[in-house]
């Protein structure tokens, strides 16, 4: 198998986790597989719709992170590991001043790792991007400078390309790190569908994800009616099933409510997620997330959210992130997580994984003896 759909976009790479999806059905804690730590809690853009809850001038001291990764690549959860480290959230990852450092020191961990970015600093970092990252995802958004202006209300459309470029020059033809543009598009932007393509076959690219952003699960007011975001991912569709070129075209498989049929990964169809039918998410344990302060979360759609976290980080005072792993808040807060009672804030990223531990739940095994 060759291609980033057969291998590293393969859902079913999954499979290599299986102990743990096992260990989850079987009421057992486990590490998370990825590591998700934010650099900083602040950003050089303004999108309006932005999924991170709050921005504030909060960076993650060095001190912090250097016990943090210590503690990570020795975390043993029943003897599962920390595989994987990523840099997107709370703000803009590349703002950090250290951040090459903060890199190269994940890498000599040994932990695989992730960056989004918008870009606006990738010529700076381009060269520790491509030593380092298994992926490098830039989220664009709009495929002009105009369109790209007018979501995220900055004006580096430029330096952004030219960043991008510089990356892919660097990675010389090596398939890491895996190089792609994201496009959130709504009603304004839907028709620049082929027009993000053709940029992302212009800069050499691997892939671009094509998707409609979300509104109410993120707490942003929608830019487009239900009707029209329908819409949106329909075109979206279109452009990319009539695309035969040398990139890998995404739609984007995040799950909104709102949008109750359109709005979905079209393998999924019209059924709802496996969330909403069992009132269950066992799966959040794969993830965890760490702000620029510390503090830290069971999932990325929580995260700086009031009231879902499982504590802060403080380790000269011995509060270790193995400490609140095993702490009574976490134990309140998986519980209310497993209750689901944070569906209104969820965009479904594990409905894939609950539903394989809840088949793996099943001891009846039903129908397991026919292939
Ligand atoms: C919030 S950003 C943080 C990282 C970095 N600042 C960036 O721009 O990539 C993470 C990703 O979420 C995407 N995003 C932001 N708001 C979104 C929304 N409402 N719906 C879907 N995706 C969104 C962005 O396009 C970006 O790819």
């Amino acid at each position: 198998m060759t291609g980033l759909s057969e291998r590293e976009f393969n859902p079913l790479k999954v499979l290599h986790h299986i102990d743990r999806l096992r260990a989850l059905a079987d009421g057992e804690d486990v590490a998370p597989v990825t590591v998700e730590i934010d650099p900083v809690a602040y950003c050089n853009h303004a999108c309006g719709w932005c999924v991170d809850p709050v921005h504030e001038p909060v960076q993650m001291t060095p001190e912090m992170y250097e016990c943090l990764i210590s503690e990570l690549s020795g975390f043993d959860v029943n003897g599962f590991r920390v595989e994987g480290v990523v840099f997107k959230g709370g703000g803009e990852p590349t703002l950090h001043p250290q951040f090459g450092a903060m890199l190269e020191r994940a890498a000599a961990a040994g932990f695989a790792i992730g960056v989004v970015t918008n870009g606006s600093r990738l010529m700076d970092w381009a060269d520790v991007l491509a030593a380092h990252a298994a992926y490098v995802r830039v989220s664009i958004d709009g495929p002009t400078a105009e369109s790209h202006e007018r979501v995220h209300r900055s004006n580096d459309f430029a330096a952004i390309l030219a960043g991008t470029q510089q990356l892919v020059e660097n990675r010389r033809r090596t398939r890491s790190p895996v190089v792609g543009l994201s496009f959130a598009m709504d009603i304004q932007t839907v028709e620049l569908g082929e027009e993000a393509i053709r940029l992302g076959e212009r800069l050499g690219v691997d892939y671009i994800l094509l998707r409609p952003p979300f509104f109410e699960e993120v707490g942003r007011v929608p830019t487009m009616t239900v009707a029209e975001a329908r819409h949106v991912r329909s075109r979206l569709q279109e452009v990319a099933a009539r695309y035969e070129g040398p990139i890998e075209v995404q739609i984007g498989n995040w799950v909104g409510d709102a949008e109750s049929s359109g709005r979905r990964d079209a393998r999924v169809a019209r059924s709802l997620p496996i969330e909403h039918r069992t009132g269950r998410c066992l799966a959040s344990p794969l993830l965890a997330v760490i702000t620029a302060a510390g503090v830290v979360y069971g999932c990325c759609n929580l995260r700086a959210l009031g009231g879902w976290s499982f504590g802060r980080l403080n380790y000269a005072a011995g509060q270790n992130l193995a400490a609140l792993w095993r702490g009574e808040q976490r134990r309140e807060i998986l519980e209310r997580m497993h209750r689901t009672e944070c569906i209104a804030h969820c965009t479904h990223p594990l409905s894939r994984y609950n539903e394989m531990i809840e088949v793996l739940k099943d001891r009846e095994r039903p129908h397991s003896q026919f292939v």
